[in-house]
């Protein structure tokens, strides 16, 4: 079986796997499991990672097109005792039910704030156009991505 060289989260960690391999299975298997497996077919968005600083769906990367990218996980933004302020906003309003969308949620708005620092609402709901919540979380995401990008949400 092939090995591959991946750049994760400012590391880099070499893995036995077959070209076709999800990075989504990779990544969880690296012990990274804040990015999810919500379908597998693209229409989620709940294994959203970074790759070179855009939101990709890890279930359609395989693990030979990630090699060359720097892929960053929600464990790579930030800790518990300096969370990003993404992550700050989603506490403080309260955005997760069963949190099983939210990871995808803040990757997907991390690539919209690198983009776009202070992003109009419906600039936001574009963004996160692919990342379904099935606990019908939408309305504190937008307002908790407000608040991260330092307007009222
Ligand atoms: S698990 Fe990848 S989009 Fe649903
Ligand atoms: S909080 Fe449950 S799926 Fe979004």
């Amino acid at each position: 079986m092939p090995r591959y060289r991946l750049r994760i989260n400012e590391g880099v960690l070499s893995v036995e796997s077959d070209a076709d391999k999800p990075l989504l299975y990779v990544l969880r298997g690296l012990g990274l499991t804040a990015t999810k497996f919500g379908c597998g077919l693209g229409q989620c968005g709940a294994c959203t990672v970074l790759a070179d600083g855009t939101a990709v769906q890890s279930c359609q990367m395989t693990v030979a097109d990630a090699q060359d990218k720097s892929i960053t996980t929600l464990e790579g933004l930030g800790t518990a005792a300096k969370p990003h302020p993404l992550q700050a906003a989603f506490i403080a309003h309260q955005v997760p039910q069963c949190g099983y969308c939210t990871s995808g949620m803040i990757m997907s708005a991390a690539a919209l704030l690198e983009k776009n620092r202070k992003p109009s609402e419906s600039e936001i709901r574009s963004a996160l156009e692919l990342n379904l919540c099935r606990c019908g979380s939408h309305t504190r995401v937008v307002s908790a991505v407000m608040a991260a990008s330092g307007q009222r949400g």
